[in-house]
């Protein structure tokens, strides 16, 4: 190891060349001193040591240079302080930004890249985002390591939260273990990458909270936060990576968003009047934001006056019922019924406005229209639930989900519309509420009976759709028979979607003769078959 001698000559090459730096460099030749501090070129962020709270451990940190109190954005050596005034932050021979405590001759931190051989000319330079980046060489191209890569509990703007899908670095925040204390803590924000990639808040690895996860153009973690007009969130999920991206338009605005011990993720402003951060979110919020609140197959619905309860998604009930009437919902919601849902008559129903299930066992793909969406979900009996997932509505873009669905609320406005398959009872109760009791229903299959019949081969009916809307069913069915008002169909078609006229499907009798319920899905208006 010759460390040690390389630091050595930093050293002297500091004192030498004086320690006051206020650049926003570090070179081989210039390191930094407790009581240095760097400066980026426009002023927006200072580098160098401090001490947090009542702490007399010393760090090397980045903080806010223009506030007046002293807010930490980064720390280094989060992990293994300085003990006393003996650190020096610098590059070393192999081109490695290096933390040395000169007292104990260790090394305490470094960006501890495997540099094959010495890189000449490596410089470190604090960027006005907050970003403390090693360059390769003198100019800005080669970067070696950043800061942004390595997050303590602080998310800035510009930088990127989560997974590089090449080199498999997945970047996530972590809070400090207390306000005294950096050390890493136990409340971290990642992007889940399993399943459909998602952001979730985790304690001690359990998920604390998820925002939606996709909510089209813009991150739904709350709902102002798009409609800012001087930053928003993105997030991309391709083949390369799976990343939160923050953009802040008006740069003399400082944002930041920070996760706490206490199992909080915040975001707050900076407002100048009042010379103080403001907090702009703090999630999870109410009792609904708790992952899995209502358990598995719940969900989870809050009133204006903060009242929480837990309801069933459609074709569940409570699998404790006297837990769940004592308000312990934990236990989640099993299928009322013991009919099957593969093959058996099954269909959807949708529950509007909502946040979608965790979609950490859910697949997605983006070439998918709703309609095909829902009749692959369909063909696959372990195809629990599928929403759209377009981005702009009206294209394309398809999730589903496998399995028992976590964590569904209800959001008024800015949700998305969740399909949960439901077995052939379920699917008639909801149908048959949808037009006897509301008389909503938008398409109702009405099959003229009549002596006529009996005697002619062909028999008439028609597809009486209602103009109004309300009824979720209808509106559904309202979507499928679009551009087909009035189809006649042939007489095995409307033998086959009402299973031979059987009475089961029989929902009530009209003017025109008796009602029956339609065991089909249509396409375009006609029945598709599903064999
Ligand atoms: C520092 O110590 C004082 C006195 O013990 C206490 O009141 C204060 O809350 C502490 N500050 C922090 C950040 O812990
Ligand atoms: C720090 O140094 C002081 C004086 O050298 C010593 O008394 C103290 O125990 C040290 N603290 C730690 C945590 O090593
Ligand atoms: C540096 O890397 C080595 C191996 O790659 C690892 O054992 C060590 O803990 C790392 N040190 C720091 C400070 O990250
Ligand atoms: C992912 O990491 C690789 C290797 O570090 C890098 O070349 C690439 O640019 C990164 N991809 C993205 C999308 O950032
Ligand atoms: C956020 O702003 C950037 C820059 O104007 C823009 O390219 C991006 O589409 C915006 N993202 C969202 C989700 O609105
Ligand atoms: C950016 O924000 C500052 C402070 O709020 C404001 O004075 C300035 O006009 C804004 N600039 C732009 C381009 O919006
Ligand atoms: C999606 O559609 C695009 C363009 O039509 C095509 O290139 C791509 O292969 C499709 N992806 C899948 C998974 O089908
Ligand atoms: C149903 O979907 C699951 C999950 O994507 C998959 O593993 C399984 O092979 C599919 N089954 C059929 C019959 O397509």
């Amino acid at each position: 190891m010759n460390l040690p001698r390389n630091l050595l000559s930093l050293i002297v090459s500091s004192v030498l060349f004086g320690v006051c730096v206020s650049t926003d460099l570090i070179t081989r030749e210039s390191s930094i001193g407790d009581g240095d501090v760097l400066i980026s070129s426009g002023g927006d962020f200072a580098l160098g040591f401090f001490s947090p709270g009542n702490s007399s451990n010393r760090y090397v940190g980045l903080w806010y240079n223009k506030i007046p109190e002293k807010t930490i954005a980064w720390v280094a050596n989060r992990d293994n302080p300085v003990n006393g005034t003996s650190g020096r932050l610098g590059i070393d021979k192999l081109g490695n930004l290096i933390l040395y405590d000169t007292k104990r001759s260790i090394s305490v931190w470094g960006s501890n890249l495997s540099l094959s051989s010495a890189v000449s000319d490596c410089i470190a330079r604090l960027l006005d985002s907050g970003n403390l980046v090693l360059f390769q060489d003198g100019k800005k191209s080669t970067v070696l390591w950043q800061s942004f890569d390595h997050p303590t509990d602080t998310l800035l703007p510009s930088m990127k939260l989560g997974l590089n899908r090449t080199s498999g670095l997945n970047i996530f925040l972590t809070s400090w273990k207390s306000q005294d204390d950096p050390r890493t803590g136990t409340t971290y924000f990642m992007i889940n990458p399993s399943g459909f990639p998602h952001l979730t808040l985790y304690k001690n690895q359990v998920p604390l909270w998820q925002p939606s996860p996709y909510n089209g153009v813009r991150l739904n973690v709350i709902p102002a936060i798009g409609q800012s007009s001087w930053f928003n969130f993105s997030i991309i999920i391709d083949a390369n990576e799976a990343v939160l991206l923050s953009n802040v338009f008006n740069s003399s605005i400082y944002v930041r968003g920070v996760v706490q011990e206490s199992g909080i993720v915040q975001l707050f402003t900076w407002v100048e009047k009042k010379s103080e951060w403001v907090t702009f979110f703090t999630k999870p919020e109410d009792q609904c934001d708790y992952y899995g609140h209502c358990g598995a197959n719940g969900n989870c619905h809050s009133d204006s006056m903060d009242q929480i309860e837990c309801n069933c998604l459609p074709g569940f009930t409570p699998k404790s019922p006297n837990d769940w009437s004592m308000r312990d919902s934990s236990g989640g919601c099993i299928r009322k019924n013991q009919e099957s849902v593969c093959r058996n008559g099954e269909g959807f129903v949708k529950v509007a406005d909502v946040k979608v299930p965790d979609t950490s066992v859910a697949s997605f793909d983006k070439n998918k229209t709703l309609r095909e969406c829902e009749s692959e979900c369909l063909r696959n009996c372990s195809c629990t639930a599928y929403a759209d997932a377009d981005f702009t509505r009206g294209g394309r873009g398809c999730l589903m989900w496998y399995g028992d669905l976590m964590d569904t609320r209800e959001i008024s406005g800015g949700g998305r519309d969740l399909y949960v398959r439901v077995d052939a009872l379920v699917l008639a109760e909801f149908q048959k509420k949808g037009f006897l009791s509301r008389k909503k229903v938008l398409a109702t299959l009405i099959v003229l009976v009549s002596a006529a019949a009996v005697i002619s081969p062909v028999v008439y009916f028609v597809l009486v759709k209602n103009k109004r809307k309300g009824s979720e069913v209808g509106k559904e069915l309202d979507r499928t028979t679009k551009d087909q008002e009035l189809p006649l169909l042939d007489i095995t078609t409307i033998k086959a979607a009402t299973d031979d006229f059987a009475s089961a499907n029989k929902l009530g009798q009209g003017g025109f003769g008796p009602v029956y319920k339609v065991r089909q899905y249509f396409r375009d208006g006609w029945p598709v078959d599903r064999k």
